[in-house]
């Protein structure tokens, strides 16, 4: 059995949930419900990131502590994705022992094999914004945002030697030359590597909200190199050995080209140095826009997912961000779009196949789902379909799977059309189409069931098909001639009703 170890970042506790965050995290519950449908071994993860000087200024500003901040807004994300079906078989929170532990250990590592030193860092420092500017950022000499006048200030910090590690990243993205996907998003990491890369400061002596470095504690990392080692965290690392030989480095990382950096050159680079593989794979998506510009508290135009979910249901809302965007580039988010998407492949195409084959089985077959032909003019599609759906979940395209699956709803709902079985007598003709019918709708419910989480199900209900869909195992209930035929069909309410354009 295949392993699948598939990850979110982690969500700074700073902010509320957006159709942002909510986008990797549909997409790697999706893709990880595939790996489960083909009977791999899945380990999906997502949570939050709690610690570093934005969330304890999120936390003074709402008159909190930095823990009760995290809890707070940590829970938040926990609500959201249970709003939205997310499947996570765990959830991280950067503040839990268990967390501490491995970024100690991880961080030792990499001390112990010489990689991190001590060293001193100089810069132009402004208290209130507890941040380094350099000369460009000064705005009259003084700090751009609090026009006040800035203090050289020098600390004492540990060093990661990152600039060792440029010769051995270059081997790595040689050698794996599908780690970082897709290959614009390769090219600029390769591009930051050969670029030169500097030694970063790893640890903050000014600031408490952190993980103690554990061979001097006056310092606590900085919060991107305790957040990173998250995924290492939830594998097993420095607490079960076993469990992370199992799970490392089979991963795949989920990430917006806002965190490239951190995810594409520093985080393999520290695993080199603590001795462990980097990860097996990193997908980085582009933004989702609201009006052409990137969601931010700022630019007042965050959208929660249940105001979403309110008017289209989880299933309308997985089946658009899942279909309408394409990871990778960014995409445009508009109500409008949405609206659009959903009346078009789900009212219409889907869930008009649903309740027309209900209702004529009800009227010409007394209700008993007659059983597909074995020499079906749509089975080679169902199978070719199929191969077209499995190799984009393989390759994180899910909007090329869902566009596959559909292209059989239509096959179906067309040959219904031209065979117009509402206006035939019963006979044997009528059950060839009907039953060609059904079994389309019980093979699109399984190859869609990664995003409808619910209306997959629904169908297979309806179909009068008794096991549990979460039951179906590919590639078998992909196989035509599946539907047995003899089955109650039932009618019910409209699985997506139309909204109005
Ligand atoms: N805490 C860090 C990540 C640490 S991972 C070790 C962080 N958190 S974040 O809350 O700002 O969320 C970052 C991720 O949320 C992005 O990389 C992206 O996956 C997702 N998105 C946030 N806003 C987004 C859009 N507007 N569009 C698409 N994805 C977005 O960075």
């Amino acid at each position: 059995m295949a392993r699948f170890y598939v990850t979110t970042p982690i969500y700074y506790v700073n902010d509320a949930p957006h159709i942002g965050h909510a986008y990797t995290t549909v997409t790697a519950d999706a893709v990880a419900r595939w790996h489960r449908l083909v009977g791999d071994e899945v380990l999906f993860v997502t949570g939050t990131d709690e610690h570093g000087l934005k969330v304890q200024r999120a936390a003074e500003a709402n008159g909190l502590t930095p823990k009760e901040q995290a809890d707070r807004y940590s829970a938040r994300f926990r609500e959201a994705w249970e709003l939205l079906d997310i499947s996570n078989d765990d959830y991280i929170r950067t503040t839990e022992p268990r967390h501490h532990r491995a970024v100690q250990a991880l961080m030792q590592a990499a001390y112990d094999n010489g990689w991190i030193y001590s060293g001193t860092y100089e810069g132009l420092y402004c208290v209130d914004c507890e941040a380094y500017y350099t000369e460009a950022d000064l705005v009259d000499g003084l700090c751009p945002v609090h026009k006040r006048p800035i203090e050289l200030m020098s600390e004492e910090n540990y060093f990661f030697r990152l600039s060792a590690f440029t010769d051995q990243l270059v081997e790595w993205y040689s050698d794996h030359p599908d780690a970082v996907v897709p290959e614009s998003r390769r090219n600029e990491a390769l591009g930051i590597i050969k670029g030169g890369l500097q030694d970063i400061s790893i640890t903050r002596s000014a600031l408490d909200w952190g993980v103690r470095v554990p061979w001097d504690d006056r310092h606590v990392f900085y919060v991107w190199y305790d957040a990173l080692i998250n995924y290492a965290t939830v594998a097993g690392y420095g607490s079960d050995g076993a469990a992370f030989a199992k799970w490392w480095p089979v991963v795949h990382h989920l990430l917006g080209k806002d965190i490239l950096r951190f995810h594409c050159v520093y985080w393999p680079a520290l695993c080199m140095a603590a001795g462990i593989e980097p990860p097996h794979s990193l997908s980085v998506h582009g933004y989702l826009l609201v009006r052409g510009e990137k969601m931010s508290k700022t630019a007042f135009n965050q959208i929660a997912p249940a105001d979403l979910v309110a008017d289209f249901g989880v299933d309308g809302y997985r089946y658009h961000f899942l279909r309408d965007q394409s990871f990778g580039p960014d995409g445009e988010f508009s109500y409008e779009g949405m609206t659009a998407r959903y009346n078009a492949d789900l009212a219409n195409n889907l869930g008009n196949l649903l309740a027309r084959v209900g209702a004529v089985v009800a009227q010409k077959c007394g209700g008993v789902g007659p059983a597909p032909r074995e020499d079906s003019p749509l089975a080679p599609l169902a199978a070719e379909v199929y191969e077209a759906v499995a190799a984009a979940w393989g390759r994180i395209a899910p909007n090329e799977a869902l566009e596959a699956a559909w292209r059989l709803v239509r096959a179906a709902n067309a040959a219904l059309e031209e065979a117009e079985p509402w206006k035939a007598e019963p006979g044997p003709e009528v059950d060839a189409v009907l039953g060609d019918a059904l079994e389309v709708l019980r093979i699109v419910a399984v190859l869609a069931s990664p995003a409808l989480t619910r209306a997959s199900g629904e169908i297979w209900r309806r179909i009068g098909l008794l096991q549990p869909i979460s039951k179906a195992r590919l590639p078998e209930a992909a196989l035509w001639g599946g539907y047995p035929g003899g089955l109650p069909v039932v009618r019910g309410e409209p699985l997506f009703p139309r909204r109005r354009d």
